[in-house]
């Protein structure tokens, strides 16, 4: 594939055309650790299927990404679990906040997807079962598939979110009363923190959801990741759920699968195209990144490139 974006000259513009009103939101306090962060690290990087690269800011910092860490739970949960999976976790959008108990109770401890708390518990519940050393195995997992050998769990935002973790304890066993849950709520829940502490760069992220760019390989490591099906299912959830009670709107503005995090990271992906990474810590008031949200929307209106 020859490019003929400039992507570069792109990320200047946008970025350029940020004033003053932009910079709001507010960065994740809830889990102290996150608090943490300096508000106005930006970063972006963008990797095409043939390896073009193109970078911006502090696209080379690690930061927490959160629930963007959600999709490579999922991945490895499908891969051991194959179809069955989604008996136990839904494949709609909530229209809910990503933290929200309503719903649970209504549906009986099924959650509405895989992204929400509840749905990523669940995948975590999965993964205790099935596999020998839960942490382990998954972040080594995220090693292989990724080709990066340095991606690691941060034990100091983990603990911290383990502290305060109130709603995700509420969550965990409201699903082991409905039956949901079949193993200890703590050690569930202690792989669910882990997960979500996974610390990558932008430039990191794109490498590791590269696989979902091009039909379940990873280019850099030449490694099938997942089936081409299991791909196109895993976009398709992002795009119907992967910004919570703002997936419709990011559909409706980008028009690409993708997924946060509190952290402020955001992953897009164009199938058949390229992966983006974007990092803005400040949160808009559904907890997406406000600034990433709006790199990924000049950037797919400026080049005239998403999925539709
Ligand atoms: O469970 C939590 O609250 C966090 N560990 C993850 C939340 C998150 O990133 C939601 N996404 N925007």
């Amino acid at each position: 594939m020859i490019n003929t974006i400039d992507y570069q000259k792109i990320f200047l513009e946008i970025t350029s055309e940020f004033t003053e009103a932009d910079d709001i939101g507010t960065i994740a306090t809830y889990i102290p650790e996150l608090g943490k962060v300096n508000p106005a690290k930006l970063g972006i990087h963008l990797s095409t299927i043939d390896n073009q690269h193109y970078a911006f800011g502090d696209s080379n910092e690690s930061f927490s990404i959160q629930s963007v860490a959600k999709v490579l739970s999922l991945t490895l949960a499908l891969k051991i679990m194959g179809g069955e999976l989604w008996k136990r976790v839904g494949v709609e959008p909530s229209g809910s906040a990503f933290n929200s108990l309503v719903q649970l109770e209504y549906e009986k401890g099924i959650p509405r997807n895989p992204f929400i708390n509840a749905g990523a518990i669940v995948i975590c519940d999965i993964l205790v079962t099935c596999l020998d050393n839960p942490k382990q195995d998954l972040l080594a997992f995220i090693r292989e598939s990724s080709g990066i050998d340095s991606i690691n769990y941060s034990t100091q935002v983990a603990e911290s979110e383990k502290k305060c973790g109130y709603r995700n304890s509420a969550l965990v066993n409201l699903m082991k009363d409905f039956g949901n849950i079949h193993n200890d709520v703590d050690v569930v829940l202690d792989l669910y923190f882990y997960l979500c502490s996974i610390e990558m760069t932008c430039k990191e992220l794109t490498q590791s959801f590269m696989f979902l760019a091009s039909g379940g390989v990873n280019p850099t490591t030449n490694q099938r990741v997942i089936s081409p099906t299991r791909a196109k299912r895993i976009n398709s959830v992002m795009l119907m759920c992967g910004f919570y009670d703002e997936a419709g709107d990011f559909a409706f503005k980008v028009g690409l699968p993708g997924k946060s995090g509190v952290g402020g990271g955001i992953v897009a992906i164009h199938p058949g195209k390229f992966s983006i990474a974007v990092w803005s810590p400040k949160l808009n008031a559904n907890g997406n990144s406000y600034k990433g949200m709006k790199v990924l929307e000049a950037l797919t209106s400026k080049t005239q490139c998403s999925i539709f």
